[in-house]
């Protein structure tokens, strides 16, 4: 069952530095953009540079090897290159800490 689970602090988000977070397999990239917070998936999906380690521009990253420019909304490749779409996670704050939806993509279908 997916749950809200704790990945990282607001002291450890610094405005426009990724933090590295793995949840099992799984390697994210949080990013705090104001009073925002996102995570998207670290590996870059064209070359699998770390996506944590680009710069933000707005709410969007930008990949530190060829400047791709990834949405952190949506993952979508934003720019005149098509780099591919990076999976985004759902993200939250709960006072001073991120909370991770895990596992993602599963939500609670109610049948009646
Ligand atoms: S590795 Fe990210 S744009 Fe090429």
């Amino acid at each position: 069952m997916a749950e809200w689970i704790p990945v990282a602090t607001r002291a450890e988000l610094e405005e426009s530095n990724g933090k590295v977070v793995t949840q099992d397999t799984t390697t994210l990239a949080v990013f705090k953009v104001g009073d925002e917070v996102y995570a998207i998936q670290n590996e870059c999906p064209h070359m699998l540079a770390s996506l944590a380690e680009g710069s933000l521009d707005g709410v969007a990253v930008v990949c530190p090897w060829h400047k791709g420019k990834f949405c952190l909304r949506t993952g979508s490749s934003i720019g005149a290159q098509n780099y591919g779409s990076a999976r985004v996670y759902q993200v939250k704050w709960e006072g001073d800490d991120v909370l991770l939806m895990w596992p993602p993509g599963q939500s609670k279908l109610v049948i009646k």
